[in-house]
């Protein structure tokens, strides 16, 4: 039987140089911001580089699909926003809970974000993914779910890694490696005018997709989609 995608994440979650941490999709995003909410909230891979949390609009709340340990949220939260996370790995939840206990108006939900958002009754005014679950769910199945648990005009925010050159759709990879267990992986990836074609036709509008360029611009990048679902006229 094959091991599940969420052991997985539990094993990227933990501690690196212990069993099975070695990772491939890492953005560097959760050692650089392990140990605190002051450096603020970023998009990229890159400490205090790119736009920050204005690009949530000043939300009252707000849900992050794959938080991880849930820094940009604790960050939110701590600014009054009434903050939610979901993700799939109960690791990085514990940690999220355990580390931000202090923290009021800040919760954290373990499952897959199509799931939760399919039987969520609320909304939220910003939903939003820092290299989270948005990168590794099919846009078709998520967008919808996405905009259906948006308050009116609410934003839509993302960030993950920029496609590599003639390789989008649905990228697989083997999570356990050639010689290990049988997990496959997979992520989305889309040029920018891609996604803002695919936001438009789920009915989002307001649509900016850019690749931000690194601090140095021979490095990678970060592919950064912003959208407002419909609803508030005017
Ligand atoms: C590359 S990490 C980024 C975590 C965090 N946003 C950060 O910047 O540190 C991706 C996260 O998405 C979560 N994830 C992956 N697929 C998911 C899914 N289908 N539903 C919910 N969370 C998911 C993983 O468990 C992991 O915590």
């Amino acid at each position: 039987m094959s091991v599940s995608l969420e052991s997985y994440w539990d094993d990227y979650a933990r501690p690196k140089g212990s069993a099975g941490s070695a990772n491939p999709v890492s953005s560097g995003a959760s050692q650089a911001s392990a140990t605190s909410v002051d450096r603020g909230f970023g998009w990229t891979q890159y400490e205090g580089h790119g736009p920050g949390e204005e690009l949530l609009c000043q939300p009252q709340t707000a849900l992050e699909l794959g938080c991880g340990k849930g820094n940009e949220l604790a960050y939110l939260a701590r600014k009054g926003v009434e903050a939610t996370g979901v993700d799939l790995s109960g690791v990085q939840c514990e940690a999220a809970r355990a580390r931000w206990a202090d923290v009021p108006g800040l919760r954290f939900q373990q499952a897959d974000a199509c799931a939760f958002l399919e039987q969520a009754g609320a909304r939220w005014d910003a939903v939003y993914s820092i290299w989270g679950a948005v990168w590794f769910l099919d846009p078709e199945r998520l967008l919808p779910l996405v905009r259906a648990r948006l308050t009116p005009g609410g934003v839509l925010v993302f960030s993950q890694a920029p496609p590599v050159e003639g390789c989008y759709g649905p990228q697989g990879m083997y999570g356990r490696g050639f010689r290990g267990e049988s997990l496959p992986v997979q992520r989305w990836a889309y040029t920018p005018a891609m996604w803002e074609r695919m936001l438009h036709a789920h009915g989002f509008d307001h649509v900016r997709a850019r690749v931000l360029e690194a601090p140095d611009p021979a490095h990678v990048g970060t592919l950064l989609v912003e959208a407002r679902g419909p609803g508030r006229s005017g």
